[in-house]
This record gives C-alpha cells, sequence and structure tokens, in this order.
C-alpha cells in the first residue's frame, strides 16, 4: 500500500497586524501520516523514495463561509474518478488573510492531478480552484510548487476560479471587451455584472436574483432543458468542462444564488 504523508503548517497572522507588526505570527504544525502510516515523520521535505511531491502555498481568504458539508482541501485524484484518492482538509476555522502550506509527499501513481478543490464529505469533487496536472512532470525528485497567492476559496471565490474562468471569460469579458451580451465576467467585475442585474437577452429575468436560483437567468440557462433559452447553448459549454462534476458544479451555483442576501 501507498504511504502518503502529508505535512500541514499554518502561518497565521493575529488579526490584521499593522505594518510593524507583520513578523509576529502563531504558528500551527499539524503532521499527519494518512493511510498505513502510524509513525509520524518530522520532515517530508527530504522524500527517500518514488512519488511526487506538491507544495501549496496560498493565503485563503473566505474558508470560513463553508459548513462541514463540504471542505477546502488538497486532494489527488486519478482521471475519470470524481472521488478523490487522498485529501487533506484545510480546516474551515483556519482565520481569513492566513498563509497556508500544505505538502504532499510521496504521491503514488494512481494519482494524475493534485488540485486546490472544494470537496464533500463523501471525498467527491464539487469543483476545482487550481491543479496540478502530474503527466507533464517526468522528475519525480522534484518538488511541484502551487504557488497561488491570495486565494478566495468561498463559494463565490470558488465559481470564479472554477467555472467562470475556466468556462466563460473567454466570451465574457476576458480579451478586454464589454463581453458578449455585455456580461463580463472576469475577477473582480463578474458580481456586480451578475446579481440583481437585468437581462439584456431575456426580457425581465435578471441575470441573477439574490436569493433566488430558480428564477435567476443564470441557473435556468445551464439547467437541463435551459439548451435552447438563448443563442448559445449555455448548458452544452456547461457539461463540456465538467464532466465528471456536472451537477456538483449547478448545485455550486445554486447554493451561491440562494445565499445572496438582499
Ligand atoms: C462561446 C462564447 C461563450 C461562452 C464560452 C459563454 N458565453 Fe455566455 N453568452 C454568450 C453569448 C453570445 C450570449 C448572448 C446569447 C444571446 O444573444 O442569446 C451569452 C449570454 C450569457 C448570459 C445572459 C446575459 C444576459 O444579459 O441575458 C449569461 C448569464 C451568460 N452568458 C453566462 C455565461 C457563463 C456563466 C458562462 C460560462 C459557463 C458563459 N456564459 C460562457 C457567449 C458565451
Amino acid at each position: 500500500m501507498k504511504r502518503v504523508i502529508l505535512f500541514f503548517t499554518l502561518h497565521s497572522s493575529l488579526f490584521v497586524p499593522p505594518k510593524w507588526a507583520t513578523g509576529v505570527f502563531i504558528l500551527f504544525t499539524f503532521l499527519l501520516a494518512a493511510c498505513d502510516s502510524g509513525d509520524i515523520e518530522e520532515q517530508s521535505y527530504s522524500t527517500t523514495e518514488g512519488g511526487y511531491t506538491v507544495k501549496l502555498t496560498a493565503t485563503l481568504t473566505g474558508i470560513d463561509s463553508w459548513d462541514n458539508k463540504y471542505a477546502v482541501s488538497l486532494a489527488g485524484f486519478t482521471t475519470g474518478d470524481n472521488y478523490a484518492q487522498v485529501v487533506r482538509i484545510i480546516p474551515n476555522t483556519t482565520p481569513d488573510s492566513t498563509r497556508v502550506e500544505v505538502v504532499f509527499s510521496n504521491i503514488g501513481d494512481n494519482i494524475n492531478t493534485v488540485e486546490l478543490a472544494i470537496t464533500n464529505r463523501l471525498r467527491e469533487r464539487i469543483i476545482t480552484l487550481a491543479r496540478v496536472n502530474l503527466d507533464d512532470y517526468d522528475n519525480k525528485k522534484d518538488t511541484i510548487y502551487m504557488d497561488l497567492g491570495v486565494t478566495d476559496v468561498s463559494r463565490f471565490g470558488a465559481l470564479q476560479l472554477g467555472l467562470f474562468n475556466m468556462a466563460c471569460i473567454q466570451c465574457h469579458g476576458g480579451n478586454g471587451g464589454a463581453g458578449a451580451a455585455g456580461l463580463n465576467l472576469t475577477e473582480g467585475r463578474s458580481f456586480a455584472n451578475l446579481v440583481n442585474v437585468s437581462s439584456t437577452r431575456k426580457e425581465g429575468m435578471m441575470r441573477v436574483v439574490g436569493g433566488n436560483a430558480r428564477e435567476s437567468l443564470l441557473h435556468q440557462m445551464m439547467a437541463e432543458g435551459g439548451e435552447n433559452m438563448l443563442h448559445v447553448n449555455h448548458t452544452e459549454i456547461l457539461s463540456n468542462q465538467f464532466r465528471e462534476n456536472l451537477n456538483e458544479v449547478r448545485q455550486l451555483i445554486d447554493e451561491w444564488i440562494e445565499r445572496i442576501e438582499n
């Protein structure tokens, strides 16, 4: 059986420190030896045998918006399988703007991608925020760095990274223009372009009705049966992008809309 050692540290600044105090850190260190190993090892950086090492560093915001049904995690997946082989959950109690490091070592050959993802209790992938494809690397001795900087991992942040950036902005504002149908879905603009904004295509509808997924054009045009609502089949765009987790992404869109407070 393959052994996966996870080395997990959190550097958390106390509240929002003034500039002079940024050197003051609380350091939590969690060491975990997973799978068949009973040993806890001090260092996971000097990997001895086989397996890739992936190191994620990111400053996370919005993690506290998740309840315990879901988790923000670093997860290893086999291509074609929506259930992760290995998962390291980043606690949703992690204070905002905490710099997080997660190290996966000795990653087995059965894993093709390592992803910062929203997963559920069954280790199922809901949506991927960032990913490395291990098949792109051939030297297993090198550490693969996922250096993400400040990352909004809230529901909306996850949709920005995992949905809009991946499947939408090529038509909706990514090239610097206004975007198809006057809709710009690039980071920093998408929310204001969607929520409680009238559709330019469907009279009487809002792109997103805050708090009401069913009445939102975004929901209807992505749902089954929404194929012909617009001149571009967005249901198809969605199902091409999310082969394994189409319904999970749909549900995430709905949950985001339902939680918008007006
Ligand atoms: C291939 C280009 C393309 C892609 C990719 C695309 N769209 Fe569109 N989108 C359009 C066009 C064109 C329209 C206008 C369709 C019409 O006139 O009926 C539109 C319309 C819309 C509308 C309705 C706007 C309004 O004011 O009524 C929404 C909402 C929307 N898109 C969201 C998305 C989302 C979310 C994604 C990513 C999953 C996406 N689009 C991906 C081209 C695209």
